[in-house]
C-alpha cells in the first residue's frame, strides 16, 4: 500500500508546479526521488506530509487520506507514522542535540525520563553522536546537524521515512556515511523510504525504484538499472549532470 499519489496538482501565484502527478511509493522499500533543481521535489515532500494543500488530487499514506484530513489533530495523527529529514535539517536551535533527538519520544510516547534516555542514548551510539550531545546545534557542523536530523527522523522507528536531500553541503565522506545508515536501518526495521536528491549514482545505490519529476510530473520510472539505460535526451543529461541538452538551465 505503501504511499499513494493520485493525479495532484499544486501551483503558487501563475507557477503551476505540478501537474496531475501521479506516483504509487511501494512498502517496505527505498524510492528515489529525482529531477532537476525546481521540479518541486520538496513541494511533493510537503504535499505528502500535509504542510502544503493540494489544489487536486489526493494522497495516502497506509490508506489513510493526508488531502482530506481538515485539522491538525487529523494530520499529526498520519504523520505519526512518519520519521522527516528536511532539505535544511532543521533542528531546534534553543535545545541541545541529545534534546533535539528526545523531543519527537517525549512528544509522542509517555516514557519516563529513564526510559527515553536509553533509547536516545542508544541511538546516539549508532550515529557516533556521542561527544556532540550535549552541543547545541550551532556549536555542530552541518553534517553533524545532518546526522543529528536522522537520529531525530528515525527514533520512532516510522513505517516511512522521508529523506530531502541527505547531503547538502556535507563532504563525499559523510555524505557516503548518510546513505550507508539509511541503507542499514531500511534493512533492520522494514520502512518505506523516499529519498530526495541530486546524487546520482549515490542515491541509486540505496533505492529500489526511481522516479524522476519533470514538467510537473513523473517523467520516468522504475528500477535504477532501467533508469540508467533509458535513451531519452532528458533522462540521459540529467543523470550526466550535463548542461547541454534539452534541459534548460536556470
Ligand atoms: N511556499 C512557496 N511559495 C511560492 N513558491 C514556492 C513555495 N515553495 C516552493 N515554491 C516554488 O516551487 C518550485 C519547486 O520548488 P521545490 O523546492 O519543490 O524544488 P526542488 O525540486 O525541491 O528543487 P531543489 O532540487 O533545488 O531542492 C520552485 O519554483 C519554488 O520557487
Ligand atoms: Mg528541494
Amino acid at each position: 500500500m505503501g504511499i499513494e499519489v493520485t493525479g495532484v496538482s499544486k501551483s503558487f501565484g501563475a507557477q503551476k508546479v505540478l501537474d496531475n502527478l501521479s506516483l504509487s511509493i511501494p512498502d517496505g522499500k527505498i524510492t528515489a526521488i529525482v529531477g532537476p533543481s525546481g521540479v518541486g521535489k520538496s513541494v511533493l515532500l510537503k504535499l505528502i506530509l500535509g504542510i502544503y494543500e493540494v489544489d487536486s488530487g489526493s494522497i495516502s499514506i497506509f490508506g489513510e487520506d493526508m488531502t482530506i484530513a481538515s485539522s491538525e489533530e487529523e494530520k499529526t495523527s498520519i504523520r505519526k507514522n512518519c520519521g522527516v529529514l528536511f532539505q535544511s535539517a532543521a533542528l531546534l536551535d534553543s535545545l541541545t542535540i541529545y534534546d533535539n533527538i528526545a523531543f519527537p519520544v517525549r512528544e509522542h510516547l509517555s516514557l519516563k525520563e529513564d526510559q527515553v534516555y536509553q533509547k536516545v542514548w542508544s541511538i546516539i551510539e549508532d550515529l557516533s553522536l556521542k561527544k556532540v550531545a550535549n552541543l547545541m546545534p550551532q556549536q555542530v557542523s552541518l553534517s553533524v546537524r545532518k546526522r543529528v536530523g536522522m537520529a531525530r527522523a528515525m527514533i520512532l522507528d516510522p513505517k516511512v521515512l522521508l529523506v530531502d536531500e541527505p547531503n547538502t553541503g556535507l563532504d563525499p565522506q559523510h555524505g557516503q556515511e548518510v546513505y550507508d545508515l539509511i541503507k542499514s536501518c531500511q534493512a533492520r526495521c522494514g520502512f518505506t523510504g523516499v529519498v530526495i536528491s541530486h546524487e546520482i549514482p549515490e542515491v541509486f545505490q540505496v533505492s529500489d525504484r526511481v522516479a524522476m519529476i519533470f514538467q510537473g510530473r513523473i517523467f520516468a520510472e522504475g528500477t535504477p538499472e532501467e533508469i540508467i539505460a533509458h535513451q531519452d535526451p532528458y533522462i540521459k543529461q540529467f543523470l550526466k549532470g550535463s548542461i547541454h541538452g534539452p534541459i534548460r538551465i536556470h
